[in-house]
């Protein structure tokens, strides 16, 4: 059973955005099966490099949405993803310099950030981006 599992509880009604958060999610299974494998500390300080990636990649398509159409709570929505990108570094630089971090609590971490995030902040944008052709 994968850590995280997709249901449509977690649509904003944006295909190319829950595309997005679906492949968020693959990332942080596959974080959790590298933790759960007890694989090296290269293979999960990697797959938390992609996470960071591909993060980047996704926050900017959703920031490019709400300002084109001036989303009256985007300062507060950028806001949430700038510390989500300040804290996972923050992990990412731990690990690569090989202070102890509990793996399992990155990958914990990631996943209720992330559910929290599309559930209570996302969702709010979805009839918003609808209204305006986004679909
Ligand atoms: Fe899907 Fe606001 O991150």
């Amino acid at each position: 059973m994968p850590f995280i599992e997709w249901d449509e509880k977690y649509s904003v009604n944006v295909k190319e955005i829950d595309d997005q958060h679906k492949s968020l999610f693959q990332i942080i299974n596959d974080l959790n099966d590298a933790v759960s494998a007890g694989k090296a500390q290269d293979v999960i300080e990697a797959t938390v490099s992609k996470m960071i990636d591909y993060a980047k990649v996704h926050f900017a398509t959703e920031e490019k949405y709400l300002t084109k159409f001036r989303y009256h709570e985007y300062a507060e929505h950028k806001k949430e993803h700038d510390n989500f990108n300040i804290k996972v570094l923050a992990m990412h630089e731990r690990l690569k310099s090989g202070v102890y971090i509990l793996s399992s609590e990155i990958s914990r971490f990631i996943k209720d950030w992330l559910t929290n995030h599309i559930l209570v902040i996302d969702k709010k944008y979805g009839p918003f981006l609808n209204d305006n052709g986004i679909i």
